[in-house]
């Protein structure tokens, strides 16, 4: 036997144990999980995680205004926010894990979170925490709203969160110097469950019309199943308008001014929605001007979309890294928590600090610090 039948040996004796893996997966989620009800909860727990590079600088600046936006519900015991330390690379990479197991379990001690970005290493083994993340809490849903009011754009996605190229992105083939491979993912109730949030968001929120995008032309199993189990669920939504779109084109399409206003929510699977909602981040005025919320039945996690900035720490220029991600996501977070009126609030100030010259955050010394960008909004809500 020559050295690749063992790796061929290797690989599908791996290849097995990952198919009942995911197919477990896939059973566990057709059993159904309880939704947790915020409304009913006599505490809730916000645990926030500073992350790395520029996060925990960032979180900071969120948790302050949290601090002061929801001093009553603080006081009176209704909500704790509570600082979880731990998830950082350095900690990551002695223990080995991408979220070492007690931080894992303090997290689990809390209901919802606010991260800041984490580095993940390229290559080796390390998974993103982002992604472990997701995969524990079950985060299936991972939604990203993007507005450009003067041109009357107002965007959602839903991305499928937990599986699709991710799920295994760490788990793949290599014949070394010959050869490697990944595995891409979609269950049934995988992709029922993300195609559900997004309808039932469309039509609480008065959409008629919905984007599939995925390339079931050529990733003709996954993305296949992804579209046809779209399209299915789709019926039980008759108002609502449904196209699909491969990725190539609506990625084209959202350069387009003259047609893109026309979308209003988007529905895909793991990585084109990466992908396509880093583009719609742009178009509204840069990554770190949008926050995304990670959904779960029991969980949710809302965090900046932007990586750790590691260089602005190199440099020295934490204190000027832009804050506006996060505080999005914190808005978020209230928002889903049932705060409306004080995410109102803070949405409010937001776009208007956001939009003031004077207040400008440029992530070096001839912008505004992050804490006093903080403090602008606080002075508003
Ligand atoms: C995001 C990020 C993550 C992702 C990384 C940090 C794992 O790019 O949230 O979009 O790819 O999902
Ligand atoms: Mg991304």
């Amino acid at each position: 036997m020559n050295d690749y039948e063992k790796y061929i040996d290797a690989a599908c004796a791996s290849f097995r144990t990952l198919i009942s893996e995911q197919l477990e997966r896939q059973n566990r989620m057709e059993e159904g999980a309880a939704k947790k009800d915020f409304a009913a909860m006599d505490k809730i727990v916000i645990g926030a995680i500073g992350g790395d590079g520029i996060g925990p600088a960032i979180t900071e600046q969120a948790v302050r205004i949290l601090e002061k936006l929801l001093v009553e519900e603080i006081e009176s015991g209704k909500i704790e926010i509570r600082n979880i330390e731990g998830l950082t690379i350095e900690n990551r990479l002695a223990i080995g894990k991408s979220v070492p197991d007690d931080v894992l379990a303090e997290i689990k001690e809390c209901d919802v979170l606010l991260k800041g970005p984490t580095t993940t290493p390229n290559g080796g083994t390390m998974e993103s925490a982002n992604v472990t993340l997701r995969r524990e809490l079950d985060l299936f849903a991972n939604v990203r709203p993007i507005s450009v009011p003067e041109e009357g754009i107002d965007w959602t996605f839903f991305r499928e969160n937990t599986e699709g190229e991710y799920v295994l992105g760490s788990r793949g083939v290599e014949i070394p110097g010959k050869l490697t491979m990944d595995f891409k993912v979609t269950t049934k109730s995988g992709t029922e469950r993300i195609a559900r949030a997004a309808f039932d968001f469309a039509r609480n929120n008065g959409k008629n019309s919905l984007a599939i995008i995925t390339k079931a032309n050529i990733m003709k199993k996954t993305d296949g199943s992804f579209s046809d189990i779209c399209h299915e669920i789709a019926k039980e939504y008759p108002e609502i308008a449904v196209e699909e779109y491969y990725i190539d084109i609506m990625t084209a399409n959202l350069i387009k001014k003259a047609t893109r206003n026309k979308y209003q929510v988007f529905l895909s699977p793991n990585l084109y929605g990466d992908i396509i909602t880093d583009e719609a981040a742009e178009i509204q005025g840069g990554v770190g001007t949008a926050g995304s919320a990670n959904i779960g039945d029991q969980y949710a996690m809302f965090e900046a979309i932007h990586g750790s900035a590691v260089r602005m720490i190199e440099e020295g220029r934490s204190e000027y890294a832009d804050p506006a991600s996060i505080i999005k996501a914190s808005e978020m977070m209230i928002r889903h928590l049932g705060f409306k009126e004080k995410a109102d609030r803070l949405l409010a100030a937001l776009v208007n600090i956001s939009s003031n010259p004077d207040y400008k955050v440029t992530g070096r010394s001839d912008g505004i610090k992050g804490a006093e960008f903080a403090d602008k909004i606080m002075e508003i809500i």
